[in-house]
């Protein structure tokens, strides 16, 4: 391919309001001048649940996956299509040529299947409905999109087969996407240092951590919530060949993704 392919995932706690979606797209301006080709997804997860509370709806969420009903699902679909556009037009305004899209137009899902989870040391069966994983991806669709010049801004809202849409978590999402493409890196943007022993201390942030050490942070109820899904996402992307998977603080003031590139340590690397 000869493209250096970097998927780029943020949170609706990481970067938040007009000020900071500018101050990542001057950096994700910065990286395409000098070649690097950028696939940003966002998730809209605190807006979906303020959406869905002021029309009455009550968010739920199982191991940091929204449990997901039709109305739920609507409500999903309008506040990050919103927040994609806001997302395009920040990056318009930084010289960035940005084109939103959902998640259907560039990969195949399939409803997650009710399954055990283990939080806070309890073991669950749960159905979570409309919410899916990712199956394939149609890497000439993203392909064409960057050999174009034109930096593809992903919505987790994916279909199956048969077109019937389904909410994707974010992380899901672009991990999914990473893996079906050849990248270099999958860089998440959410609003911790990384992956903390102790939530409430950042000093506690790992450096670098394996899956097999995840896997007991998960069993000891130290990593919950929406960082379930988030390890998870990560471990498929590594399985799937990713080079390098990343947690970064969309807080941190610092220039993220260009001072990754140059070998500045940031956040938490995970390794196999
Ligand atoms: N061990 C841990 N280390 C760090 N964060 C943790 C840990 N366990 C749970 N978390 C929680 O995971 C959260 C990040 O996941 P969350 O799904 O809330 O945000 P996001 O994925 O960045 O955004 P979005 O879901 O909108 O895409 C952190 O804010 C933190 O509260
Ligand atoms: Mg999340």
């Amino acid at each position: 391919m000869g493209m250096k392919i970097y998927v780029v995932k943020f949170g609706g706690n990481a970067i938040r309001g007009k000020a900071d979606l500018l101050r990542l797209s001057a950096e994700v301006a910065e990286l395409i001048r000098n070649g690097i080709k950028i696939v940003l997804v966002h998730g809209g997860g605190p807006e979906i649940s303020d959406e869905m509370e002021k029309r009455g709806l009550i968010p739920r969420k199982v191991a940091g996956l929204r449990v997901t009903d039709d109305a739920a699902l609507g409500v999903a679909e309008e506040v990050l299509l919103s927040l994609n556009r806001g997302v395009v037009d920040a990056l318009t305004e930084s010289d960035v040529v940005a084109v939103g899209l959902p998640g259907y137009l560039c990969t195949l899902c399939r409803k997650k299947e009710p399954y055990t989870v283990t939080e806070n040391g309890e073991e669950t069966t749960v159905d979570l409905g409309l919410v899916g994983e990712v199956a394939d991806v149609n890497s000439d669709t993203i392909y064409d999109l960057l050999n174009s010049g034109v930096t593809p801004v992903i919505y987790p809202i994916g279909a199956d087969e048969k077109g019937n849409r389904l909410n994707i978590n974010a992380d899901t999402m672009a991990a999914g996407i990473a893996a079906g493409i050849d990248c270099e890196e999958l860089i998440t943007i959410t609003d911790v240092p990384g992956i903390m022993t102790d939530v409430g201390d950042p000093s506690s942030k790992l450096d670098s951590v394996s899956l097999e050490t995840i896997d007991g942070l998960i069993g000891a109820g130290i990593i919950s919530g929406g960082m379930i899904p988030k390890v998870e996402a990560c471990r498929g992307a590594l399985n799937a060949g990713v080079r390098a998977v990343r947690m970064v603080n969309g807080k941190d003031p610092r220039s993220i993704i260009t001072d990754i590139m140059k070998g500045v340590p940031h956040g938490t690397i995970i390794t196999k």
